[in-house]
């Protein structure tokens, strides 16, 4: 069976100071998760989240990356920072990088390949927008970004990697997918990797949902055969919220 992994998306959002509260308050509720846990803080404080979390089963990630390996790219942070940070995954593809930032599938894929290269796990996302869902293409949309995102991975690594489906018309809109909208989808994505790796390979991958998941919704979405986890935005900025999501797995 595989384990489900509950995973943090802080966005930007949170001191320093914010930072040792909420860790803190996290580590009292969990001392024994019933699920992976993975907080992604901004860059400013994934140092001290990684302090914190120490012998704790909190692990800490990053919420991009860049695919330059140093030089000249004001504001850019690169792997090798994170990396040195102490952080093991790294959120690529987010959909807010997509629409703000212009982040295509190629680019999403160079930075997945770049986070596996130096050791660290990419929780890689995908999703359609409202427009796309009422057209109708939804299944077309993310076929064509998972094939996108996944180009070039191998079988080890896409076994690793976590991959998010977050509708984009259901991220902070207080808008959820309905469990049966996100399993479809989740069993599409789960078919795709079959197809392009194998059906072994499709079991072991972790497909995380994100898109306004809260403590009332999240169990219903969890006990779904093909949802393995999700990736939380607004209910993640609170310990106590957070926690319930994770006991719900
Ligand atoms: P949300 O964000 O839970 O606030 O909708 C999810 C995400 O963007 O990962």
């Amino acid at each position: 069976m595989r384990k489900k992994i509950i995973a943090g998306n802080w966005k930007m959002n949170k001191t320093v100071a914010d930072t040792s509260d909420l860790i803190n308050a996290l580590k009292a509720k969990l001392t024994e998760p019933k699920a992976g846990v993975i907080v992604c803080p901004p860059y400013t404080s994934l140092a001290l989240a990684v302090e914190l979390a120490k012998g704790t089963p909190i692990k800490v990630g990053a919420q991009d990356v860049s695919v330059n390996d140093d030089g000249a790219f004001t504001g850019e942070i690169s792997i090798g920072m994170l990396k040195a940070a102490g952080c093991e995954y790294v959120i690529v593809g987010h959909s807010e990088r997509r629409q703000y930032y212009k982040e295509t599938d190629e680019l999403i894929n160079r930075k997945a390949q770049k986070v596996f290269a130096s050791g660290l796990i990419p929780i890689i996302c995908v999703g359609e927008t409202l427009a796309e869902r009422e057209s109708g293409i939804t299944s077309q949309i993310i076929t064509g970004q998972i094939k996108g995102v996944l180009a070039g991975l191998t079988p080890g690594q896409m076994e690793t990697a976590i991959i998010a489906y977050e509708p984009v018309w259901a991220i902070g809109t207080g808008k959820t997918a309905t469990t049966q909208q996100a399993e479809e989808v989740h069993l599409l994505i789960r078919t795709l990797i079959a197809e392009l790796y194998s059906p072994e390979t499709a079991e072991k991958a972790v497909i995380q949902y994100g898109g306004s998941v809260k403590p009332d919704n999240a169990k219903e979405l969890l006990a779904q055969p093909n949802i393995d986890g999700a990736l939380v935005g607004g209910a993640c900025l609170n310990a106590d919220s957070f926690a319930a999501i994770i006991d719900a797995a």
